[in-house]
């Protein structure tokens, strides 16, 4: 028998035995296909195929300490994952449980609110998912669609997690946010399976917003794809997002969010896949103005400072720099009101302190690039 028949039997019967939750024969089989798939990374030949075939060892081995994880926890994390009414789950019993392990389901609070600026964006989203939910007749005379997909891009720090979370805070819907990181670590085998899982729980759900953050790294354009497992990922999750939307009958929102839109593959950014692409530039002077009353108006503050003249000096700076500045000017005056235990207060010297050594963190040539991607992907 050959290594790649050796490789091939034993992770089949390690993923049914974990399947199963056969923790114990499922580790022993995982391992002895990982040791083959060493084996046959040792026989490759060139470079590429050598280090692909040494992530997947590297992943079932992964996949192997898990399911050592999954035998003390699994029993808890079941038991707790699962609703009462959720017939799926008692249906395909133990392997959901897989499932559970990488979808984090969640029910954000945030709000629109809580997001300053990109009144454009909230507006889009309102009339994908919001509307039709509070005019359900109307939006059926207009043949208005609920859902499909939406790509927020735009530069590192300017609200595109947030924004996903509040959208699901507005609309009141189960949040579904993928890690990039784990799929690819823990979906040696199971891609097709999990995917359908996701698209399966989200639609058992009345609204839900399925997101995946930094998308580009699970699916990245072709060029730069070196594992099987994404081999498969990628055109199941194409796939998925087509299939969801034709299904039709629950709305669901699919966001993506990236800091680096070209390292996308383009079947990604065909029409039907995200039907919008969404800039989220930095802030403007209102939204930074936002922000500051935000991140500051709750603090002790000196009522002389002018937000409105701060704000215009903080162009080019992103939401995340604007808290983080905050943030630094209200620890100044706490750590003193600590040490001198008089309550002290955000002063304008603390702000030009804090100031004189913050920069902002997206440069120039990053925006040019933005700016010009977002042009093509208008035009294309
Ligand atoms: N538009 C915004 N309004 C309010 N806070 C913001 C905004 N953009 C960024 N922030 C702050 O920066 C942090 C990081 O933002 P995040 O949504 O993770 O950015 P991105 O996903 O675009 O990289 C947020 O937790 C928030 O504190
Ligand atoms: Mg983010």
């Amino acid at each position: 028998m050959t290594s790649w028949d050796t490789f091939e039997r034993y992770r089949t019967k390690g993923l049914d035995a974990r399947r199963a939750g056969q923790w114990d024969s499922a580790r022993i089989y995982l391992l002895e296909a990982a040791r083959a798939m060493v084996q046959l990374s040792k026989e490759a030949q060139g470079e590429e195929l050598r280090n692909a075939r040494q992530d997947t060892a590297k992943r079932l081995l992964e996949l192997a300490r898990d399911c050592e994880d999954a035998k003390t926890t699994h029993r808890k994390s079941k038991i707790a994952n699962r609703k009462p009414n959720d017939a799926q789950a008692t249906q395909e019993g133990e392997s959901t449980s897989s499932a559970d392990q990488w979808i984090v389901r969640e029910k954000p609070t945030l709000r629109f609110d809580d997001v300053a600026g990109l009144d454009d964006v909230k507006e889009d989203i309102r009339l994908r998912m919001i509307y039709p939910f509070a005019h359900p007749e109307l939006a059926e005379k207009f043949d208005i669609r609920a859902g499909g997909g939406v790509l927020l891009y735009g530069p590192p720090g300017t609200g595109k997690t947030m924004l996903a979370k509040a959208t699901a805070g507005e609309i009141d819907a189960t949040f579904f946010r993928i890690s990039p990181a784990d799929v690819l670590s823990k979906w040696v085998g199971e891609a097709e399976q999990n995917i359908k899982k996701l698209f399966d729980a989200a639609a058992a759900e009345p609204r839900s917003i399925i997101f995946i953050d930094e998308i580009e790294s699970l699916v990245p354009a072709r060029r730069d794809e070196g594992s099987s497992v994404m081999q498969r990922v990628v055109p199941q999750i194409l796939q998925g997002m087509e299939g969801f939307d034709k299904k039709g009958t629950v709305p669901i929102l699919f966001m993506g969010a990236t800091n680096v839109p070209w390292q996308l593959d383009s079947a990604v950014l065909r029409p039907g896949r995200f039907d919008e692409k969404v800039y989220i530039p930095l802030p403007d002077l209102l939204a930074r103005q936002r922000m500051l009353a935000i991140y500051l108006k709750h603090r002790p503050l000196d009522p002389a400072i002018d937000l409105t003249q701060l704000a215009q000096r903080l162009e080019g700076f992103s939401g995340a720099d604007i808290r983080y500045l905050c943030d630094r000017a209200a620890t100044i005056p706490f750590l003193k009101s600590v040490a001198t235990g008089e309550e002290g207060q955000i002063t304008r010297e603390v702000i030009e302190d804090v100031l004189a050594d913050s920069k902002p963190s997206v440069s120039s040539e990053m925006l040019t690039r933005f700016e010009q991607w977002s042009q093509q992907a208008a035009s294309a």
